[in-house]
């Protein structure tokens, strides 16, 4: 047997992927900036044997080793196992066990972790030798471009390049050079209704998607200056922006696609008041109704405080900016 183990964290899009140039590559329309988290991750171990006769995927919940166990075979993994097979040239099938500390499915971006930290183990159980750029392009392979981002920590510019080795992510600023916060608040843990590439493949039926397209190489031009100066003010406007544009063309898309809920109209409007208050605070969302306010750390208890009290907001996780996917000693099995 031979195994290895990693751990990655989500990432939040400031500008985002939504809509694909090439499904198959999973190539976007535009580039994309993020920001790693840090404190929720997903833990994954990966093992390949003679001693499997198929694949074993084991996705664990929140409450870890003592929770409930749910079996579930992602074709999605199989495949990017098969992709790690062919690479290190073996028919060895594999065991995976992976845990999130965080709901899964809604909003968050689980599988952005998931899907950065299932290739970083595979390839180091095979003993693969990779660089953050070839790293970078396998895991977009597996089908969820955000996890392509969660490879690197800090600050992160996916490209979206013209053919497969141009699409990969880079490291703009490591994590210590903003001391941003996204404090997200869950109203809802259930698994979204439809997933993320529904709503990429639906993205091309919305009479909004090409204005969206040029404004998001817009806004990416105004967040790589707000990151650069520092500029809270400059960076949470462009992301408010990202957010309703994504979501315009969610909306008029052909089935629409609703991901707000009532409370996330609600906390919306909270963030614009806290911002009349004084509180350097704004808003964005992915495909999900859970807010993620962006902030710096002098403002984050404060925000994070204010809505303990809200009945609507199950959790809440206070996310500085985090590193990226990592290997660890820690196995699962
Ligand atoms: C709205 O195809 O990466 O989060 O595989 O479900 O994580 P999952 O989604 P993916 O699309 C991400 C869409 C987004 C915006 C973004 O992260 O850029």
């Amino acid at each position: 047997m031979i195994k290895a183990s990693a751990i990655s964290h989500p990432n939040i899009a400031f500008s985002k992927y939504w809509g694909m140039a090439n499904e198959k590559l999973t190539l976007p329309e535009t580039d994309s900036i993020s920001m790693t988290l840090s404190r929720i991750f997903t833990h994954t171990t990966v093992g390949f044997s003679n001693k499997y006769s198929q694949d074993e995927v084991e996705i664990r919940n929140e409450s870890g080793l003592s929770g409930n166990v749910i079996h579930q075979v992602d074709q999605r993994v199989v495949k990017q196992l098969d992709r790690l097979r062919k690479l290190a040239n073996t028919q060895k099938k594999a065991k995976v066990v992976s845990i999130n500390n965080f709901p899964a499915d809604a909003g968050i971006a689980s599988s952005a972790s998931a899907f950065s930290a299932l290739t970083v183990a595979g390839v180091a159980a095979l003993k693969l030798r990779m660089s953050k750029k070839e790293l970078s392009i396998l895991t977009r392979l597996a089908g969820s471009g955000s996890a392509t981002r969660s490879i690197h920590g800090g600050f992160v510019l996916w490209k979206k390049g013209e053919s497969s080795t141009e699409s990969y992510a880079t490291q703009i600023y490591g994590a210590k050079h903003w001391d941003l916060v996204d404090i997200i608040l869950v109203v809802s843990a259930t698994r979204k209704r439809k997933t993320s590439l529904q709503g990429h493949q639906l993205a091309t039926s919305s009479p909004l998607r090409r204005n969206r397209i040029e404004a998001t190489t817009k806004n990416n031009t105004r967040l790589l200056a707000a990151l650069k100066n520092k500029d809270l003010k400059l960076l949470g406007n462009t992301i408010e922006n990202e957010m309703f544009l994504l979501h315009a063309v969610a909306m008029s898309s052909a089935p629409p696609l609703l991901y707000w809920s009532g409370d996330t109209v609600e906390i919306i409007h909270e963030v614009w008041e806290l911002r009349k208050r004084g509180v350097e605070c704004y808003i964005t969302l992915d495909a999900g109704p859970n807010p993620h306010i962006i902030t710096t750390s002098k403002h984050a208890k404060e925000i994070e405080s204010h809505f303990a009290s809200w009945s609507m907001v199950k959790k809440r996780y206070i996310c500085p900016v985090g590193r990226g996917a990592f290997l660890t000693d820690n196995h699962l099995f």
